[in-house]
């Protein structure tokens, strides 16, 4: 827990707003970093007939600028430009933003953006108008002083409880740190009492999964033994100035996680006589897949956006813009638990693309996922002269 509070330095709104006022708003842009969310973002604004441009990195950009790539006349393909670059932190050059400003783009924070590039610059040097809360960006490091979980506590949202100490360890509880190898992906393990995180930690030292310093920063909690259910959402600026209702619920995802996803598919026997390397799962996200919760629990899941929105924008103005996701695991009393936030674009929004979902469907009656919802937010600005209300 160290560091400045979230979003010491960050640049201006007003400057954002100054630069956007500066965009043809007939012919605005959405940009991104070509990974994450970023097919779903390119999609969505094809579909909303706005241009796209996907910031990509050397050898990782043919998914973009050949298989996606879209098509003379549009008849295939969902991505109209792709900008490479060695790496994806080029974008960050001064040059680079100002040729995204003259594109009229509009910025699509997304966590590759916010992995790949330093969060630092992210939040203080980038300055291109981005959709979403630039402040807030921060908040889903968990090493922050005010991350998610500050801001749950000041909302009153339910999360899983936090065991100080591992000497406190008395039901199965996760613990939560950064691969020593993989440095983007999790060194999770789970332990039911202080002698297993002693004896697995150990293993995983010896396998050189995890490291001595990330342990010791780790974040231990109660594991919640239910279903995952992560609630993609946006809220709109635009429709609350417009009168409509703003909270929206697109969809829900879940995720494949390797190997632990392999592990719940052997039977138990089997499980037990792994070798020592395969023993303990690893769960690093390798897909997504769609859910729907049951009926009575819509109007939870509801409340736990609002009070969100209401915290964010009391802690963090101006708060929510755009799409933010609770990532939530459901006991078997109903309860819910919120382990995770993302105040930006899901990783799992991906599993829209194209089709929409239930939800977002139901409710713009035609196909409605994220991307195409963050389109949306920025061609309504666009058209009633909003387009200062929905960027930082
Ligand atoms: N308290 C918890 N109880 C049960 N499962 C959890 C808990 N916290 C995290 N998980 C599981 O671990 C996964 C990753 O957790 P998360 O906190 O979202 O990490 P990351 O920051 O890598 O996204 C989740 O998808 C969920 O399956
Ligand atoms: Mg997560």
């Amino acid at each position: 827990m160290t560091g400045p509070p979230l979003g010491a330095d960050v640049i201006s709104r007003k400057a954002m707003q100054e630069a956007v006022s500066e965009y043809d708003p007939k012919d605005l842009a959405l940009a991104c970093v070509a990974s994450h969310s970023g097919l779903d973002v390119y999609d969505g604004a094809t579909d909303e007939g706005m241009r796209n441009i996907a910031v990509a990195q050397e050898g990782r950009h043919e998914v973009y600028s050949r298989y996606f790539r879209k098509t003379a006349g549009g008849a295939r393909g969902c991505v109209d430009d792709v900008w490479t670059y060695p790496r994806y932190d080029g974008i960050m050059a001064p040059d680079q933003q100002k040729r995204l400003r003259d594109e009229s783009a509009v910025w699509v924070p997304n966590r590759a953006w916010t992995s790949y590039c330093s969060i630092d610059a992210c939040e203080d040097d980038f300055a291109v108008p981005m959709i979403g809360s630039r402040n807030l960006l921060r908040s889903e490091e968990r090493e922050e002083q005010q991350d998610y979980y500050w801001l749950l506590e000041k909302a009153g949202m339910p999360f899983p409880r936090k065991i100080d100490h591992y000497d406190d360890i008395d039901q199965l509880a996760i613990v939560k740190l950064h691969h020593s190898q993989k440095p983007l992906e999790r060194g999770f393990f789970t332990c039911a009492s202080t002698e297993e995180f002693h004896e697995k930690a150990q293993k995983l030292i010896a396998q050189g999964v995890i490291d001595e310093p990330a342990l010791e920063a780790a974040r231990i909690e109660e594991y919640v033994v239910g279903p995952v259910f992560n609630f993609n959402f946006f809220y709109s600026p635009v429709s609350k100035k417009l009168g409509e209702e703003p909270l929206e619920l697109l969809g829900i995802d879940w995720r494949f996680e390797s190997s632990l996803d392999g592990h719940v598919r052997i039977p138990a026997p089997q499980q037990m006589t792994l070798p020592e390397h395969q023993m303990i799962p690893e769960m690093t996200v390798v897909g997504h897949n769609t859910a729907t919760v049951r009926e009575s629990l819509l109007g939870k899941v509801f409340k736990l956006g609002e009070q969100w929105v209401e915290a964010a924008a009391e802690h963090y103005s101006p708060g929510i813009i755009g799409p933010f996701c609770l990532q939530t695991c459901v006991d078997k009393d109903m309860n819910f638990f919120i382990y995770d936030v993302a105040p930006r674009i899901g990783g799992g929004t991906n599993v829209h693309v194209g089709m929409g979902h239930p939800y977002g469907n139901a409710l713009w009656r035609e196909p409605m996922s994220t991307g195409r919802r963050v389109a949306r937010e920025v061609r309504m600005a666009a058209e009633h002269d909003m387009m200062t209300e929905i960027v930082t």
